[in-house]
């Protein structure tokens, strides 16, 4: 990057700084049993592997179809972060052209330049034109056609803050005040035609998960309808097709175009799942256990959750995560100072202990530990990396509260302490991390040893 451009990327990413807005995320109504709800939701995209295979085996079907552990992914390295430019501009790298590659993301409002850097990282790449504006909900960014090469790390490969990532179209569309169909069908045709796809199974009209955002959804509502008709006429939906297109709404005024792999996105308009609280659990915090366990866990949720397992819960006050265990059937020893609430203080399937979650250490292996304890991430990868290298858990997911800049840093730094810690066992554990649509300054991992499927 050339001196002059440095001087003016520094000068946006100072007047980006001071339009920082974090809003709080929706909360999703409803009052149900929580698991009841899982098994209704679709999988979701689950986030970074970094030692082997991060999905594990996700049906129930009786063949062996846990793939090859693939070999570990050797550590990122930092692409120096430009700083995300507040508008679509061209950089150094010269003018935008059709055989750019342009990637659109969705997150966590306020984690825009930590989801860029990720992007950047994966793609080893600095973008010729970004969008990553603190509290937009979501990130652009245009890459030379060189980073096609590396596209799959990003759109196949799990995300941490992508709640969804998908191949855009490079230009915006403008949309009209009267016809804003008819645009967008012209640039979805274009755009299906450049990148020689023959159809495509669902449109999904979008907008950021913020509060302006969500404006826009009588509108996104209306528009889906009638831009997959017009594209049905036109012959390019099918239901068998292998792709989505997401018409992404940023204003009234203007469209972006993406298109998703269906078996290897979020299956949740704007990546959010809609998992509903339950009545009788004793903390709100219950739905980011659920979530947790339904993207990282999927399908083998049954496999892996079965009666009679037993697990600890580490910072486990007021309950909510002891309660999603014990609703599995699993006998749990709940660690925390604080007090238990509801039906779990009298639970035969609850042994509460009020000890330091640092220093307990189980008296004989236990099936799954979950930690929730508010502390620095380093200090809770460490525990997690004991807890697994000593085979006291076959399984653990655990909470890293995030501190407010270089997050991604911070990911990668912990994710690097539970596989250093981990040693020669680092090959077969998978470890997977993501900030889950109910988590806020924070990302939620799993790490542990899955066991294969049966066979038949
Ligand atoms: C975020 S809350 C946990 C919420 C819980 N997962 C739920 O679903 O209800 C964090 C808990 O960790 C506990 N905690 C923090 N440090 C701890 C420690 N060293 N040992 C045990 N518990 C600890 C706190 O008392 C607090 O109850």
């Amino acid at each position: 990057m050339s001196k002059q451009a440095k001087q003016q990327a520094k000068q946006q990413a100072q007047d980006a700084k001071k339009k920082t807005v974090v809003r709080k995320a929706p909360k999703p109504g409803g009052r149900a049993k929580a698991r009841a709800a899982v098994a209704k939701t679709k999988n979701g995209k689950s986030a970074t592997a970094k030692l082997a295979r991060p999905r594990v085996a996700k049906t129930k079907i009786a063949v062996d179809v846990v793939k090859a552990p693939r070999p570990r992914r050797p550590p990122i390295k930092m692409v120096p972060a430009v700083a995300p430019l507040p508008t679509m501009v061209a950089a150094s790298a010269g003018p935008i052209t059709a055989a750019d590659i342009s990637v659109l993301a969705y997150c966590r409002a306020g984690f825009e330049p930590d989801l860029l850097t990720e992007i950047m990282a994966h793609l080893a790449a600095t973008p010729k034109a970004s969008w990553a504006l603190p509290g937009s909900g979501f990130v652009r960014a245009t890459f030379a056609p060189a980073a096609l090469k590396r596209l799959h790390m990003v759109l196949h490969e799990p995300m941490v803050f992508a709640r969804q990532i998908m191949r855009a179209q490079s230009t915006v569309v403008v949309l009209g005040s009267v016809d804003r169909v008819t645009p967008i069908v012209n640039a979805a045709k274009e755009f299906l035609t450049q990148l020689s796809i023959p159809n495509i199974a669902v449109v999904w009209v979008e907008y950021p998960d913020t509060n302006d955002g969500k404006s826009l959804s009588k509108l996104s509502m209306a528009l889906q309808m009638r831009i997959t008709q017009q594209l049905d006429e036109l012959g390019l939906v099918n239901a068998q097709a292998k792709r989505r297109l997401h018409v992404f709404l940023t204003s009234k005024g203007e469209a972006w175009l993406g298109l998703t792999d269906i078996e290897h996105s979020s299956s949740w308009p704007l990546g959010i799942p809609r998992l509903r609280m339950p009545a009788d659990a004793p903390s709100r915090s219950t739905l980011k256990l659920a979530e947790a366990i339904h993207i990282f866990i999927g399908d083998d949720d049954e496999r892996l959750f079965q009666p009679d397992m037993r697990a600890v819960d580490l910072g486990a006050a007021p309950g909510g995560w002891t309660w999603q265990l014990v609703h599995r059937g699993l006998y749990v020893t709940a660690i925390d100072n604080g007090n238990l609430r509801g039906e779990l203080v009298d639970n035969a399937m609850v042994r509460h202990l009020r000890e330091d979650g640092f220093k307990y250490r189980p008296n004989k292996p236990v099936d799954w530990m979950v930690c929730d304890m508010v502390e620095s991430p380093s200090r809770i990868a460490k525990l997690v990396g004991l807890w697994l290298s000593e085979g006291w858990a076959r399984h653990v997911i655990f909470n890293l509260k995030l501190p407010m800049k270089k997050r991604f840093e911070e990911v990668e730094r912990c994710s690097a302490i539970i596989d250093e810690m981990l040693g020669d066992k680092a090959e077969r554990a998978v470890l997977q991390l993501k900030q889950l649509y109910h988590d806020r300054e924070e990302v939620t991992g799993y790490c542990g040893f899955p066991p294969r499927a049966r066979q038949a």
